[in-house]
């Protein structure tokens, strides 16, 4: 039976690995998640019939195991099917925070079930409790900012509070560790208060425009908190998940920095993506419209068309008529690409996604640097719901808060056409000098609409 059991976390172990490596393609992400679950439910199954206890007894309480999976599995499963694209970010963050808390428990439970604690499993139970606690509350907190219902709180005081109540939480580990009768007498409780406190305090200053940064970097807590859960419980399987999901977060933390040209103390640092940072220069000047018809000519009668998606074409769930404005283009002899935006939209990987949903072929989507060294031979570009993955301000405007981000350089096209429903603000809440660029013409609307209305333009061309 053990050996079945390793075996299963063997087998377990191989398809996360093969689940990841298959997520970094839109191609294979889908099975590449179905195969990581499975594997995922084999380690679930196999532990709850063959695990033993140091005493050669079986799991018990197999009833509340078996309701409490259910339940899980019920509002899980609803929760998913249910969301939308839109708010996708706050469901990771708040599952996120799910796993964070389970950490934390594990820690609280198996400090007063165990009969021996030594100092390798206190340093243990500490980190997880910490790390766990920190990833529930400061996820709670991400997920209440990304549904609008919790402000941002910055202040110069903030990284001073923040690194106290940090210091503190350490001083209360070390504290312990060197007086353990500590831990029986509340002290574990403090800990994980300090800790739930200090998860709070951290996400609170960060701008909602850094909140996918924040996610992912919580989603890294998770996995090193719960392979600390894998330690206590010498459980290899539970170790090697949690340690996969904290390199891949940590990666994916790095890698979004990357894209905004941010350094990760930045981003924890600074407000971003409030109302500061750069003004356009709108004063007197006026934006040019375009009308349908003639954006369908302007389009229908260019060699090269880039389209730019953006967040809002997740809103407007554009993506099919995109798609075929996309054909019709083609059938017309146009060649038509689209121009990916590592952070456009609200999650990591956010258009490829939706455009994956429409079935636009993969060979159409280009990365930024890709996109933008055909910037100057493409007549016309089309930005749909996008703003500030499209804003000069990244590169001329060093006050911006944006200044630096790589961008999508749609401003060195021959022609722009900006479809959006007004002139409203991007993410990032700073205004965009390009739709009052002289090639710049607008077509105001719900994106869904305007591409619709192309579309009988076109066919009726
Ligand atoms: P944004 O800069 O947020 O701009 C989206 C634009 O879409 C808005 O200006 C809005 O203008 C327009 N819009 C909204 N609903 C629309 C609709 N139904 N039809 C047509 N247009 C609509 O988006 P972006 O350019 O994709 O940039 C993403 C921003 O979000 C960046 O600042 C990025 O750092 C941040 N962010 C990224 C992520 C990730 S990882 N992708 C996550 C969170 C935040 P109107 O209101 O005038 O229509």
């Amino acid at each position: 039976m053990e050996f079945a059991l390793e075996i299963s976390y063997l087998v377990a172990s191989i398809t996360f690995i093969l689940g990841l490596k298959m997520l970094s393609s839109p191609e294979s992400a889908r099975k590449g998640n179905l195969i990581a679950a499975a594997g995922m439910l084999i380690a679930i199954i196999t532990t709850i019939a063959f695990h033993k206890d140091g005493e050669g007894h079986a799991i018990g309480n197999l009833i509340w195991i078996i309701a409490a999976m259910a339940v899980g599995t019920i509002i899980g499963w609803i929760m998913a099917v249910k969301v939308k694209m839109t708010a996708m970010p706050q469901m990771v963050s708040f599952f996120n925070g799910m796993g964070g808390a389970c950490a934390a428990l594990i820690a609280l439970v198996e400090y007063n079930t165990h009969p021996v604690h030594e100092m390798g499993f206190l340093i243990v139970v500490c980190l997880s409790l910490i790390i766990g606690s920190v990833s529930f509350s400061g996820s709670i907190i991400a997920y209440g900012k990304l549904e609008g219902k919790i402000k941002d709180l910055y202040g110069n005081f903030m990284p001073i509070i923040n690194g106290i109540i940090f210091l503190s939480v350490m001083g209360l580990m070390i504290y312990g560790l060197i007086n353990p009768s500590m831990f029986d007498s509340g002290l574990l409780w403090i800990i994980l208060a300090a800790s739930l406190l200090y998860g709070v305090m951290f996400v609170m200053p960060i701008g909602g425009a850094d909140m996918p940064v924040v996610i992912s970097l919580l989603n890294s807590f998770t996995g090193v908190a719960a392979a600390f859960g894998g330690f206590m419980y010498d459980n290899a399987v539970m170790l090697t998940g949690g340690i996969l999901v904290g390199s891949a977060g940590t990666i994916l933390t790095i890698l979004m920095c990357n894209a905004m040209n941010r350094s990760l103390a930045n981003v924890i640092i600074g407000s971003f993506g409030g109302a500061s940072g750069a003004k356009a220069e709108g004063g007197d000047k006026v934006v040019k419209e375009i009308s349908l018809s003639d954006a369908a000519i302007l389009c229908a009668y260019a060699n090269k068309v880039s389209i730019v998606p953006g967040y809002g074409l997740a809103v407007a769930q554009a993506q099919h008529v995109c798609n075929d404005f996309t054909k019709l283009l083609e059938d017309k002899g146009v060649d038509v690409s689209y121009a990916i935006h590592p952070v456009a939209g609200r999650m990591p990987g956010h258009m490829n996604v939706l455009l994956a949903e429409a079935d636009v072929s993969y060979d159409k989507l280009l990365e930024l640097e890709d996109a933008n060294e055909g910037m100057t031979s493409t007549d016309v570009t089309i930005v749909v719901g996008a703003n500030d993955v499209v804003n000069p301000a990244a590169e001329d405007d060093p006050s911006s808060s944006i200044y630096g981000m790589p961008i999508i350089q749609v401003h060195k096209s021959k022609n722009i056409i900006i479809m959006k429903r007004s002139m409203g603000k991007g993410y990032a809440g700073i205004e965009n000098n390009l739709f009052f660029a002289d090639k710049t013409r607008m077509l105001f609307g719900d994106a869904k609409a305007s591409l619709s209305a192309l579309v009988g333009e076109l066919r009726s061309l």
